[in-house]
């Protein structure tokens, strides 16, 4: 790990177990400074991604905590309907061909959800 690694501050984001596994969760930006980031729940993993669209701009999701397509397996923006890989982010279908999600470097640590401070910055 690099010194930038190490100096780097974190927070926690939520307790794993906050977010059901399979399903995910919204988080409103800390000030306005930054984005809100949302965080997808596989087993004891989180993948976690700065929520904006890398199409138009939009908030993914059409109702609180609701960013996955109807077959839960890929996560959808509901302004015009880009599909992405949860793992990657990768755009995989709609209007984004591409482009991906802004991935946050999330990890969990005691079985709490943990992110850069900075993550979502605007600018
Ligand atoms: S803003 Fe997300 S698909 Fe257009």
């Amino acid at each position: 790990m690099s010194n930038d690694a190490h100096s780097r501050q974190h927070r926690v984001l939520c307790r794993i177990e906050d977010i059901p596994d399979g399903k995910t969760r919204g988080f409103a930006p800390i000030d306005r400074s930054h984005r809100g980031v949302f965080a997808i729940r596989r087993g004891q993993h989180a993948f976690v991604y700065v929520n904006q669209c890398p199409h138009a701009g939009a908030e993914l999701e059409y109702a609180q905590d609701r960013f996955l397509s109807a077959d839960g397996l890929g996560i959808i923006c509901f302004a015009h309907n880009a599909q992405f890989d949860v793992e990657t982010g990768s755009c995989i279908g709609g209007p984004c061909a591409g482009q991906a999600l802004l991935a946050v470097a999330g990890n969990i640590v005691d079985g709490a959800v943990m992110i850069p401070t900075d993550a979502g910055r605007i600018g």
